[in-house]
């Protein structure tokens, strides 16, 4: 079966999700090979969630002893996508060497994944590594993917209008998705061991960045929050890793990641409720009662104006 999103590549169903054909074989070794330890994080969402920002807040957090200076950072001169990896397409480009070799990365090591939990490799589910989980309303998801991946041109292109790519979202079929099993996954994950998975929501974190921020170094049993300079550090992580910020270093304006993506495109707007100015009303209809009808019950709801 295939499909695509906006300009994305071809959509492949691969083990019940759709992964663009690029990384079958980077997943395929990732799931073969990847050995966790139990001392590594993994920083888990599916594309266009905020996974560039939770990277830098978890990379900041987890290193604050070691880069206590905030005029020197890595994240002042590295792009997050390079501190905090994917090995699955590390492993789909070769990009080992490239990048920085996964035995090589200083511990606690820092990664990342798209693939829904299920799918993860097993030495992740069974050891004890974190996973810290990041999601966003499917509104703000599907118009940032939509942005996202129309101007990322760099695999061949079906080209699809927003009604097109809108329809495919509603029938589950975006890259890594359907949506809500990817987040259904890690949320039931997230309620029977919350110790192994932390679930956060997007709007949560731009809401109260401070209490979202404790909760991750509090997760990852960080000795952040204790000592009279905590507030301090805190507030300096949270400037560092803000929009505004990232958005504007040289780094993310010029740099790219995987020789394919450049880096700004990473930083759009990053607000709540933008998907206002792309919904038609029975847009709108039709997406509300598809969460309704997906997520219901489950627990799991989005706010999804600020
Ligand atoms: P928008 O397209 O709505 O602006 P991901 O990192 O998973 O690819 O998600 C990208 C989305 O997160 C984009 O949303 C982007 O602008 C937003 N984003 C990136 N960095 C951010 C930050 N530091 N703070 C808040 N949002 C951020």
């Amino acid at each position: 079966k295939e499909s695509g999103l906006g300009a994305a590549p071809y959509l492949n169903l691969f083990q019940d999700f759709w992964c663009p054909p690029v990384y079958v074989k980077g997943v395929n070794k990732f799931q073969k090979h990847f050995d966790a330890k139990d001392n590594d994080v993994f920083v888990a969402s599916i594309p266009k969630s905020g996974t560039t920002w939770l990277k830098a807040l978890t990379f900041a957090i987890a290193n604050h002893q070691r880069f206590s200076s905030f005029d020197n950072h890595p994240l002042l001169s590295s792009n997050p996508h390079e501190l905090v990896p994917f090995p699955e397409f590390m492993y789909s480009y070769d990009l080992h060497d490239q990048i920085i070799s996964l035995s090589n990365m200083s511990e606690p090591r820092l990664l990342s994944t798209h693939l829904p939990f299920p799918s993860l490799p097993q030495s992740i589910t069974k050891s004890n590594c974190k996973i810290i989980y990041i999601s966003r309303n499917p509104f703000d998801t599907f118009v940032s993917a939509w942005e996202f991946f129309t101007k990322i041109k760099s695999v061949s292109l079906p080209e699809f209008t927003l009604e097109e790519a809108f329809e495919k979202y509603c029938n589950g079929i975006t890259v890594f998705g359907p949506w809500w099993s990817h987040m259904l996954g890690y949320w039931k994950e997230s309620i029977t061991r919350p110790n192994k998975v932390l679930f956060l929501k997007y709007e949560d974190l731009k809401e109260d960045t401070v209490f979202h921020v404790k909760r991750i170094a509090e997760f990852l049993d960080s000795p952040i929050t204790q000592g009279g300079e905590s507030t301090a550090v805190i507030e300096n992580i949270i400037k560092l890793c803000r929009f505004e910020t990232m958005k504007n270093l040289e780094v993310n304006k010029s740099g790219h990641i995987y020789n394919i993506t450049e880096n700004k495109h990473f930083f759009r707007k990053g607000e709540i409720g933008d998907w206002i100015n792309y919904f038609s009303p029975s847009m709108i209809e039709k997406l509300s009662k598809i969460i309704e009808e997906k997520l219901g019950g489950s627990g799991l709801s989005f706010k999804v104006h600020s």
